[in-house]
């Protein structure tokens, strides 16, 4: 096939992009996404601050332009992201204890139910992990104590059961001390029936990265009974040196079963939120870069 997309779905996986309602009206934005890609994910427009201006109060209005994008155009659509210590409304922020757990919980309910049976998998919990493999002192980590994402998976699921519920983290871009935490939390969620289905890898990635254990580290993953993805990737860099990036990961995803499908976080480097980086497929004009060559051969 000569779409990211189609190729994708030769094997029954998706190729998706990060997407913002407000550039859905210009026409090169609109058109690179509906030939190429085949399933998306807001940006941002799904995320705590964005949907939960005052507590209990939702506003769905682009998160809901986006689904309507994607159903009228065929694409399947990720849910990113129901908690994180990021882009908190700041009504949130300075809530302790119970009152913070009810605040998460009820986020949980009121998001997750309003787009039960649209989204393939939820990013339920992100970047919860710090590099060292123990748990990132968030506010949620501080005032609920370890619980809180188990509570928050299992929130998510009463939900929306349909849904795939997935963990997604940065820097777990090979066997190290974050994703080995990761890891484990993954196996004690399994042997104890808290509802996980899938993890999550950023992939914000660099030229020279090492990724000689990235395809050995989704495998161990899978290997451990949950579907991996890729799912916010962008490569800082140019030309063939990007390319070879966007190849290896490509390739570690389609190497592994259980690799559902790979995200790029932005179509054009024009939006991306690393920009000067250019760590896009395709460049300020929509034109295709060597990298997406490189994506779509290895597809
Ligand atoms: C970023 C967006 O791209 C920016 O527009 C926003 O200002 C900040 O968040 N990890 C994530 C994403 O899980 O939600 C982040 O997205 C990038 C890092």
């Amino acid at each position: 096939a000569d779409t990211l997309g189609a190729s994708a779905a030769e094997s029954g996986r998706y190729f998706g992009a990060a997407i913002a309602p407000n550039y859905l009206g210009e026409a090169g934005y609109a058109d690179t996404l509906n030939a190429e890609f085949n399933s998306i994910v807001a940006e941002n427009a799904m995320k705590w601050d964005a949907t939960e201006p005052a507590q209990g109060q939702f506003d769905f209005s682009g998160g809901d332009q986006l689904v309507a994008h994607a159903q009228d155009n065929g694409m399947e659509v990720r849910g990113h992201t129901l908690v994180w210590h990021a882009q908190q409304p700041s009504w949130a922020q300075g809530l302790t204890g119970d009152a913070l757990r009810g605040a998460m919980l009820g986020h949980i309910d009121g998001v997750a139910s309003h787009y039960a049976g649209q989204i393939s998998s939820w990013d339920v919990v992100n970047e919860a992990f710090a590099e060292d493999g123990t748990r990132r002192q968030s506010n949620l980590q501080i005032e609920l104590g370890d619980a809180w994402i188990e509570e928050a998976f299992v929130a998510a699921d009463a939900a929306d059961p349909d849904a795939k519920l997935c963990y997604n983290d940065y820097n777990t871009d090979g066997i190290n001390a974050k994703s080995d935490g990761i890891y484990d939390m993954v196996a004690d969620f399994l042997a104890r029936g808290v509802p996980i289905d899938c993890v999550g890898f950023q992939s914000h990635l660099s030229v020279g990265a090492d990724l000689s254990t990235y395809q050995a580290n989704l495998e161990r993953f899978a290997e451990l009974g949950v579907d991996v993805e890729i799912t916010e990737l962008d490569v800082g860099g140019e030309g063939s040196a990007q390319a070879d990036v966007y190849r290896t990961v490509t390739e570690a995803c389609m190497a592994i079963e259980r690799c559902t499908g790979i995200t790029v976080w932005g179509i054009t480097d024009k939006y991306s939120w690393r920009g000067e980086d250019t760590p896009l497929l395709f460049d300020d004009n929509y034109g295709k870069k060597e990298a997406y060559q490189a994506v779509l051969d290895a597809l």
